[in-house]
């Protein structure tokens, strides 16, 4: 059986719907874990999707995503642009790994033009807000596949 894929979100990503809607949008974070399964199921495959605010929870499921993920998506938050345990269990993965985010960080303040995660991922995909967890599961199915 193939396994699944991993879609992890990191801090304040529970929050969506209300946090800063002009740059997040509308859709909550059970929204957007729907619309994936419901991509995923149409491209034969199932997904594990995961939130949390603690950043070495985050380590740990990405470390369970080793040996029991096809692929992972990630969208760390905030801990993209300061997190070097997220980057090192990154690194650990054999299997494609793409960063996605909801806005375009490049666009917004200085602080959110470094990526760490970046240099520890196949690809990178951001600025289509949710569509950009569909465009990343869409690539991950790709690289799967191919
Ligand atoms: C984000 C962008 C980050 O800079 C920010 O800290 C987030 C969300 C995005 O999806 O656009 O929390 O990852």
């Amino acid at each position: 059986m193939t396994k699944p894929i991993y879609i992890i979100n990191g801090t304040n990503l529970n929050l969506l719907g209300t946090r800063e809607p002009e740059i997040y949008g509308a859709d909550t974070l059970a929204d957007i874990e729907k619309a994936c399964g419901n991509s995923a199921k149409a491209l034969g495959f199932d997904i594990v999707f995961k939130q949390s605010n603690v950043e070495g929870e985050l380590v740990d499921i990405i470390q369970e995503a080793r040996t029991m993920a096809s692929a992972v998506i990630i969208n760390p938050a905030a801990y993209t642009h300061t997190s070097v345990a997220i980057h090192d269990a990154l690194k650990t993965l054999d299997i494609p790994a793409i960063e996605i985010h909801l806005s375009q960080p490049a666009k917004r303040e200085s602080f959110r033009r470094r990526s760490y995660v970046a240099e520890a991922v196949t690809g990178t995909i951001s600025g289509f807000g949710a569509n950009s967890y569909e465009l990343g599961l869409q690539a991950a199915i790709k690289l799967l596949n191919t």
